[in-house]
C-alpha cells in the first residue's frame, strides 16, 4: 500500500515528504479553509515541494462548472488530480475530464455501488472514507474491503484510497484489505512510525553502550 498525506498545511507536507513514505497528497475544502491562504497559492507552494499527485477539490455542484474549475486547476502542474464529489455530476465531469487526460479522485464514497460507478466514469482514483462511515455505525474497513475485490472480479482500473483514516488501526486495516493508498492526516502518519517497543529497545541498548564508558 502507498500513502497520501491528507492536509493542506505546508510545513506538514514538507515534513512528511522528507520522510519518503508519502506519494502525493489529498486535500478537501475544509482543510485549505483551514491555512487561510488563497488556493491557487497554496497548491503552488505544496507542488514545489512535492513531486507526486496533489488532489485539489472542485466545489461547483453542476458538471459545467467542475470542468471549468478543473482545467484551471490543471494547468498549475500536471500532478494535479482533480478531485469531484461522487454525485451524478461528478460522474458527468469525471468522464468529460478523463476524456481530456486529466486525473481525477472521485470523493466522498460510502458504497459500493458509488465506488464502482467512479471507476466506470474513469476516475483515476476513488476515495471511501471510512471514519466517516465508522462514525454512523457503519463499516468503513468493510467497504474498502468490498472495492478492492469488486475491482479485481470485474477488472477496474480506478486506485482505491482508504480516506477519512482517524487512527493507526485504520491505517494496518486498510494494508490487509488491499487497499491502494491510504490518506493520512500528519499526526496519524508519525504515531505509525511509532511502537512503544521500539523506544524501550532503544532506551535499552542506550542504557548497555553506556556501560562501555
Ligand atoms: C479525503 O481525501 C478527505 O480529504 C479526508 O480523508 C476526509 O477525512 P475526514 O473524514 O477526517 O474529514
Amino acid at each position: 500500500m502507498r500513502f497520501f498525506i491528507d492536509t493542506a498545511n505546508v510545513e506538514q507536507i514538507r515534513e512528511a515528504w522528507e520522510l519518503g513514505v508519502i506519494e502525493g497528497v489529498t486535500t478537501n475544502p475544509t482543510l485549505v479553509a483551514r491555512e487561510g491562504k488563497d488556493f491557487q497559492q497554496l497548491l503552488q507552494e505544496i507542488i514545489a515541494i512535492v513531486d507526486g499527485p496533489i488532489s485539489a477539490e472542485v466545489i461547483s455542484l453542476d458538471s459545467r462548472g467542475m470542468v471549468d474549475e478543473a482545467l484551471a486547476l490543471a494547468r498549475l502542474s500536471p500532478n494535479i488530480v482533480i478531485k469531484i464529489p461522487m454525485t451524478a455530476e461528478g460522474l458527468k465531469a469525471t468522464k468529460i475530464l478523463t476524456a481530456k487526460g486529466i486525473k481525477t479522485n472521485v470523493t466522498l464514497i460510502f458504497s459500493l455501488n458509488q465506488a464502482v460507478m467512479a471507476a466506470r466514469a474513469g476516475a483515476t482514483y476513488v476515495s471511501p472514507f471510512v471514519g466517516r462511515l465508522d462514525d454512523v455505525n457503519a463499516d468503513g474497513i468493510g467497504l474498502v474491503r468490498d472495492i478492492v475485490d469488486a475491482f479485481a472480479h470485474y477488472g477496474l482500473d480506478s486506485k482505491i484510497i482508504a480516506a477519512s483514516i482517524r487512527n493507526v488501526g485504520h491505517i494496518a486495516d486498510a494494508i490487509r484489505v488491499g487497499a491502494h493508498y491510504a490518506t493520512v492526516p500528519y499526526d496519524i502518519l508519525l504515531a505509525a512510525t511509532k511502537h512503544p517497543l521500539t523506544d524501550q529497545g532503544i532506551a535499552r541498548f542506550l542504557k548497555d553502550w553506556e556501560k562501555l564508558k
